[in-house]
């Protein structure tokens, strides 16, 4: 880590209280010219950096831009994390590592997205500041017929993080789309790659994205479209569901999430709208069960058949409401 980054950690460990030059120093091993010059640099930035002659200096407590220093204070176990301020797409830089080899588990961020990809060759609106656009290079270390559980279980991941450090109730709409207050504030997109010559998956890329602070919305957007608002640090999110994407597929095969994703679950027991993809239509129906599979069950209005769903067959909308 350059010293720059040392400083950085430092002040995001102890953002809101004051450091002294003289400690940052001592405890990088160098001169306090060289403290000072770091923290300019910081400053031209953009990071707010108040200077008091007796106390030192501290990161504001508003202070919130992703960096990789001000995840990684909040991580449960180290993972390399790259940030960049802009990126086309987290996916696809991620992609391109991992082609090159980049190891499991890095994770991409970036503050905005140019080409920001969603799921069925959708755009993923990301605008600069306000969101968190990050995408995790995974091994599929498991067997892939079951990728409905990944993008299930990831949504989990994402819940579970913006309960713990927003502390907002969010609610799964199937297949992974986060919702929170009826509006949808993060999307999923799971993405493979595999080995030309073996045709075998080498790596999955998990691609998150969470609206956070965003006031306005495009149309293209969706009506949908929402934010999670309140005191919350991005860092603190961006780690959290870093850790509980971690923690969620090491105990992917016993699908310890599944009562969580039911439990949350915006649809169950709903009408909802069955659209099949690449067809006329939709179908009316009841959303009956989540199976083990988290494929999705759905029991028919016109002749009470019920059919099992996985993700890639169908997009649903809620019956009532989204009529
Ligand atoms: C969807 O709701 O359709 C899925 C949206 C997924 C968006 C995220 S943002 C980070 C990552 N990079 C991308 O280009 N897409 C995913």
């Amino acid at each position: 880590m350059s010293i720059k980054s040392e400083i950085l950690k430092n002040l995001e460990e102890n953002k809101g209280a004051a450091i002294s030059g003289e400690s940052l120093a001592e405890t990088l091993g160098v001169s306090r010219t060289a403290v000072w010059k770091a923290i300019n640099s910081l400053r031209k930035e953009g990071y707010q950096i108040e200077a008091d002659s007796g106390k030192g200096y501290t990161l504001s407590a508003q202070s919130d831009f992703l960096s990789k220093e001000g995840i990684l204070p909040y991580l449960n176990t180290p993972v390399p994390i790259l940030v960049y301020d802009s990126l086309e797409s987290t996916n696809k830089t991620a992609t391109a590592l991992a082609m090159e080899g980049g190891a499991y588990q890095t994770t991409i961020l970036a503050g905005t997205q140019t080409k920001g990809r969603g799921r069925l060759g959708r755009s993923f609106y990301s605008p600069e500041g306000t969101g968190i656009y990050m995408s995790m290079i995974l091994e599929p270390s498991f067997d892939l017929r079951k990728a409905v559980l990944i993008t299930a279980a990831a949504s989990v991941a994402v819940a579970k993080a913006m309960e713990k450090v927003c502390q907002v109730k969010p609610e799964i709409k199937w297949v992974n789309d986060v919702y929170v207050n009826q509006k949808k504030v993060c999307g999923i997109l799971t993405e493979a790659v595999s080995n030309v010559e073996t045709g075998q998956i080498t790596h999955l890329i998990l691609g998150i994205g969470i609206n956070c602070f965003t006031e306005h919305f495009p149309e293209e957007a969706g009506e949908y479209a929402g934010s999670i608002q309140g005191e919350f640090s991005k860092n603190q999110l961006a780690a959290q569901v870093i850790n509980e994407v971690l923690a969620v597929m090491e105990t992917l095969e016993e699908r310890s999430f599944i009562g969580y994703y039911r439990q949350h679950s915006m649809i169950l027991g709903k009408p909802i709208k069955a659209f099949r993809l690449g067809r006329e239509g939709s179908r009316n129906g009841t959303a009956v069960a989540i199976d083990d599979n988290g494929a999705l069950v759905i029991e028919y209005d016109d002749d009470g058949t019920t059919e099992v769903l996985s993700s890639g067959e169908i997009s649903i909308r809620l019956g009532d409401k989204h009529d």
